[in-house]
């Protein structure tokens, strides 16, 4: 009862009910006093590297060398090894990293790419910004990741961006295998699946390239940035010098004020350089990820014993071969809504009941006013053919997904036992009530 007595002086109307939803006045199943953790979190070394990086006079890979390694260099070093890639490339965002992934494969402008439907704006206008035409594919019912079933051979696309979406991986074996057949250069967007697994191999290692981002929300995060890892020695020598305006990493250590970049310029290349913040960050970063995963991991097997015992709302399932999770959102999946409600309604009941935002997924970009190419001019060619390829095009998966799913963010199960039980007993008294 949480000490709230139900026989109260107050009048009826005002008297909080255990059984009435917390929207609706009634009192929430979790206490508002206890806390859920947050996010970002600053690991135990942050502080150290950000002032190393601050006194150092060193905040940025293309000014001069200082006595120091540089965060930038060490990052790319450790990243590639926690992936388990031979080349890693720091850059500024995740969709920057799509953006040089992409530019890297040498490809014609206006050549086509194969993007999901169910996944950030980024996947796609990165596309739009390499000089090529995104072409929108339906996802897999289960995963809500792109599809071997679900690619259309008849667009000819040259590439393929492939999601890793909340917490599944794609079908990286079949979409590897379709790709060695078709000539279809797999990229995968590991945005949200930095550490996730299939048959015992890590997202970003299955295609040409992996694309990840660090932004603020990441499973690892430095407020803004993202790498691009690959095994493949010369387009990791593009990507450095499409991401620091066509130079790339000297051979040699170099000598205190000169540079640690050289004019390479075998590609012409922009600035999309992390800065040595971030850099110093991500290195902090590291040293915590493996802890917070197994954290994570572990409440999601304890969530999903507790959801399979409550009718109406089932947990997201990986792929049968995914070996390791990486949860960057958790979706619970409403197969049928509750009569007269919807995700957003379900998603207000969900956070008042337990006092931490739960809320959409991106909305599929088959319908977002993100994806909207005309509305830059410069852009005219290639949005006027992206217009053209979607004319009659059908996402029922990625629909079904936006419609039906409620999300939390991966913070929350860096909760305890007793937090994911409180998602558990929210999750039964809404489904009660609204049923
Ligand atoms: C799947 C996916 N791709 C790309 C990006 C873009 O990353 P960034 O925001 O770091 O540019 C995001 C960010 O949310 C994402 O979720």
């Amino acid at each position: 009862m949480r000490g709230i007595s139900r026989v109260s002086t107050l009048p009826a109307m005002a008297t909080p009910s255990l059984v009435s939803l917390a929207i609706d006045g009634g009192i929430p199943v979790r206490s508002p006093g206890k806390p859920w953790p947050q996010w970002p979190q600053s690991p135990p070394a942050a502080e150290r590297y950000l002032l190393d990086v601050l006194h150092g006079r060193r905040w940025t890979l293309t000014g001069p060398i200082r006595d120091s390694e540089l965060f930038e260099r060490r990052f790319a070093r450790e990243f590639a090894a926690w992936v388990g890639t031979r080349h890693c490339v720091p850059v500024d965002h995740g969709s920057s990293a799509l953006v040089i992934g992409l530019e890297s494969l040498g490809l014609d402008y206006g050549d086509r790419v194969l993007v999901p439907a169910l996944t950030w704006t980024a996947s796609a206008t990165a596309a739009l910004r390499a000089g090529l035409v995104p072409v929108l594919t339906d996802v897999d019912a289960v995963t809500g990741c792109m599809s071997p079933d679900d690619v259309d051979l008849g667009v000819d696309a040259k590439a393929a961006v492939v999601v890793h979406w909340s917490c599944c991986m794609a079908d990286m074996e079949a979409l590897t295998a379709l790709g060695d057949r078709s000539g279809i250069l797999m990229v995968e967007d590991c945005a949200q699946a930095h550490g996730a697994g299939l048959y015992g191999r890590t997202a970003g290692t299955w295609g040409r390239l992996g694309c990840f981002s660090t932004q603020q929300g990441k499973v690892l995060s430095s407020g803004e940035g993202g790498a691009v890892v690959t095994d493949d020695d010369a387009l990791a020598l593009r990507l450095e010098e499409l991401r620091a305006d066509s130079r790339s990493y000297r051979t040699d250590r170099g000598r205190c004020g000169e540079l640690e970049t050289v004019e390479t310029a075998s590609i012409m290349g922009s600035n999309f350089c992390l800065s040595e913040f971030g850099a110093a960050l991500l290195c902090a970063q590291l040293e915590v990820i493996d802890e917070q995963h197994a954290t994570r991991r572990r409440n999601y097997d304890l969530l999903a014993a507790i959801v399979e015992g409550i009718p109406g709302v089932r947990l997201h399932r990986p792929h049968p071969g995914q070996t390791q999770m990486s949860i960057y959102e958790l979706p619970f999946i409403f197969d049928e809504l509750p009569t007269g409600t919807s995700a957003p309604y379900l998603a207000r009941v969900l956070s008042a009941e337990l006092g931490t935002e739960f809320y959409l997924t991106d909305e599929p970009l088959n319908t977002s006013r993100l994806l909207r190419p005309w509305t830059k001019p410069t852009l005219r060619p290639l949005a006027d053919e992206f217009v053209r390829l979607h004319d009659g095009r059908e996402f029922p998966h990625a629909d079904f997904f936006g419609r039906n799913t409620v999300v939390t963010h991966h913070s929350t199960l860096l909760g305890t036992e007793s937090d994911m039980e409180d998602i558990g007993a929210a999750l039964r008294k809404v489904v009660r009530t609204l049923s």
